[in-house]
């Protein structure tokens, strides 16, 4: 495996900054960076050696930024499955929609596609700490893979908005975990001061090496409608780096020609969440932040996202659009999940699902439309969510005339 050759460049004003450099920000601009291939190669050769490889992250090697294969950081990220879901679209009305469980990935949410390429990233550049701000998942996930590396890890988390499954991850992969007095956007500013001060590899999604593992979910989603592309995307958005990664994904897929359409992207938020929702639906060329955000998906919980500028650029080059989701219709739309599907997605994770409904209801999605949503992270993450909304399971004497009293069939 070989990259295709690549460089970094600023995402607003096309300044290119060397691949070894580490950077997180244009110095002439301050835009986020990314990545940029030079497609040399024939498309029929990509697909011949993709087609040998299992789905996964690292099936794309050729369009992600590591040169040595043998520094590769990974515990089987990736190959997560579309699930096809005639339940859920019979009842909303509609014929083609798929979820993709990103639940299924080592730790249990799509951040680990973006971990296995930036810390490999971090040993390519000798780094030998990582750090992160986290609502929960990104911390659980650099956690694993910084221990798989045998780097030492520092976690920054909102102090009590984290659901518990995430902290005890970050905790026993040995990271040293501190909560802050303050909420994820706080947290991030503070991590983002230690990195450039330090010799810290910061894993925020502001790195542009971890969105490229991120992008692999567009070619998964390609690969497995049978090199399609479907006609919507729909994504959770908090920081807004896994909608502009997507979107990277499936932009590439069509530059080299391996893809003969684009999907519209569209981006879902919580209400009390909501910045880039706003921004689209108001059309606003200047993102409105918010101050104190809220919501039961505590992964979302994010006011100020960094990407913000990437993901609204995704939205609107896609032709797609974005929607706010209350915490009841993301409770309503994991236990859907749930209950028609086998899907255990963590709030944020249904809050795809949620604006499918939605967005269904108010005639925004034609009935033929093959529409895809991104369960984005596990339900078990975040068990007290469930305890706090289901009655506890009823306890019987332990025999079989007991059981039969209580059986629904039995009266
Ligand atoms: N869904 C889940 C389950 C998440 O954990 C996150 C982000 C998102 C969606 C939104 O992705 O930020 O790329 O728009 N969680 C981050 C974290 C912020 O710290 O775990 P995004």
């Amino acid at each position: 495996m070989k990259p295709l050759s690549y460089s970094l460049v600023c995402s607003e004003c096309d300044s290119v900054y060397q691949p070894d450099e580490v950077i997180y920000r244009c110095r002439v601009c301050g835009g986020l960076l990314t990545i940029k291939y030079e497609y040399e190669e024939e498309t029929l050769n990509l697909l011949r050696v993709w087609r040998k490889r299992p789905l996964s992250v690292w099936r794309y090697a050729e369009l992600l930024p590591i040169s040595d294969e043998s520094k590769i950081v990974s515990l089987g990220e990736g190959g997560t499955a579309l699930n096809r879901c005639v339940r859920l679209a019979g009842e909303i009305g509609l014929k083609h929609v798929y979820v993709k469980n990103e639940g299924e990935n080592p730790t249990g949410s799509f951040k680990d596609r973006g971990m296995t390429v930036g810390v490999t990233k971090a040993l390519e550049l000798g780094m030998k700490s990582v750090a992160c701000a986290s609502t929960g998942n990104t911390s659980a996930s650099l956690a694993a893979y910084a221990a798989r590396a045998g780097l030492e890890c520092i976690v920054l988390i909102p102090s009590g908005k984290v659901a518990f499954g995430k902290l005890i991850q970050a905790i026993i992969h040995g990271a040293k975990v501190v909560q802050i007095k303050g909420n994820f956007d706080e947290a991030l500013k503070i991590v983002g001061e230690l990195c450039l001060t330090h010799p810290i590899y910061l894993l925020n999604s502001i790195n542009p090496y971890r969105l490229e593992g991120q992008k692999t979910i567009a070619f998964e989603i390609w690969d497995q409608l049978g090199r399609k592309v479907p006609d919507k995307v729909i994504v959770p958005v908090g920081n807004a780096g896994n909608i502009s990664a997507i979107w990277k994904g499936f932009k590439e897929l069509y530059a080299i020609g391996l893809a003969d359409k684009l999907p519209e992207m569209i981006g879902v938020q919580s209400e009390g969440a909501a910045p880039i929702a706003n921004l689209i639906k108001k059309e606003l060329n200047e993102i409105e932040f918010v101050e104190k955000p809220e919501t039961v998906a505590t992964a979302i919980r994010i006011g100020s996202p960094v990407n913000w500028k990437k993901a609204a650029k995704a939205i609107r080059e896609s032709g797609g659009t974005a929607e706010t989701v209350s915490d009841d219709e993301i409770l309503e739309a994991q236990k859907i999940l749930a209950r028609r599907e086998g899907i255990f997605a963590e709030p944020a994770g249904a809050a795809s699902t949620a604006g499918l409904i939605k967005l269904t209801r108010i005639g925004m999605i034609n009935r033929d439309e093959l529409v895809v949503c991104i369960a984005t992270g596990h339900g078990l993450k975040d068990p007290e969510i469930i305890l706090k909304q289901f009655p506890k399971p009823i306890e019987i004497e332990a025999n079989i005339e007991a059981l039969m009293k209580i059986l629904p069939s039995n009266g």
